[in-house]
């Protein structure tokens, strides 16, 4: 009998045992489970790696510096208005200004033969004489290839409210390799602004896209080149070229 109850509590103690090791089994698989949320924490950080990624990928893509851009511009040295006699043309320096903030080429229109005045009182009887007889006038050198450009910013001093006629040369020689192409008027002038330039040179490149134009006193060009360079990066940097 004795031996009875001896082996029974011997069992009741066996059992104790085994309940004790399965509870702590249990304790610590939930302990594990713990640990997922951690796994699953790390899955978002990586997430945000691969979209910042993304970010940095859609940027490049984006880019002005993915397009080719090119900075056609006619100025004059000289006798100027309001400024004397220049040895750097103002429209000149503006287009300087472009291509340093875009990293475009550069193209210079100058006449075949050099017939224009160094006095400003003769530059404007040249010129006013060239606008009565509609000339178009020729330019020198070999164009660049413009259908390797996808943005052409074009400038010209005004003269007598419009752009110089040598310009429409440019214009006309090449209309149908600007076709689809995004130009961008700029003007320097002395109280004309923009002077319609871009309605122009819409009218004669009508399958051009034509983005805003910017105008820029000739004055400042060769007197406050700060305030000039500031206005043609805040122009340039809201233009969709
Ligand atoms: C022939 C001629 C005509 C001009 N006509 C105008 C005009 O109609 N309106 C204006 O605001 N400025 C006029 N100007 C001033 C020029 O547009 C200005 O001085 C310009 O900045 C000159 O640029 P450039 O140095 O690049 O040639 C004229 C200048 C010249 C020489």
């Amino acid at each position: 009998m004795k031996k009875d109850i001896r082996r029974g509590i011997y069992l009741l103690f066996i059992l104790g045992i085994l309940i004790s090791m399965t509870a702590c089994r249990s304790a610590g698989s939930s302990a594990g489970s713990q640990s997922t949320p951690e796994t699953t924490e790390s899955e978002p950080e990586q997430k945000e790696e691969s979209s910042e990624e993304e970010a940095a990928e859609t940027t490049d893509t984006v880019g002005t510096e993915s397009s080719q851009v090119l900075v056609v511009f006619f100025s004059r040295t000289g006798e100027q208005y309001t400024v004397g006699v220049i040895d750097h043309g103002n429209t000149a320096i503006v287009a300087e200004m472009i291509a340093e903030e875009t990293g475009a080429d550069l193209f210079e229109i100058l006449p075949v033969d050099d017939h224009y005045p160094m006095t400003y009182a003769e530059l404007t009887d040249v010129a006013k004489q060239e606008q009565n007889e509609n000339a178009r006038p020729a330019y020198a050198g070999e164009t660049p290839d413009l259908a390797a450009y996808d943005a052409i910013f074009i400038g010209a001093p005004v003269w007598w409210g419009d752009w110089p006629m040598i310009m429409y040369t440019f214009f006309e020689e090449n209309a149908e390799t600007l076709a689809g192409k995004k130009l961008i008027p700029f003007s320097t002038h002395e109280g004309s602004g923009l002077s319609g330039f871009d309605k122009k040179l819409a009218s004669t490149c009508p399958e051009s896209i034509i983005l805003e134009g910017m105008a820029i006193r000739g004055n400042d060009c060769q007197n406050d080149q700060d305030s000039v360079r500031e206005n043609v990066n805040e122009w340039i940097a809201q233009l969709e070229y």
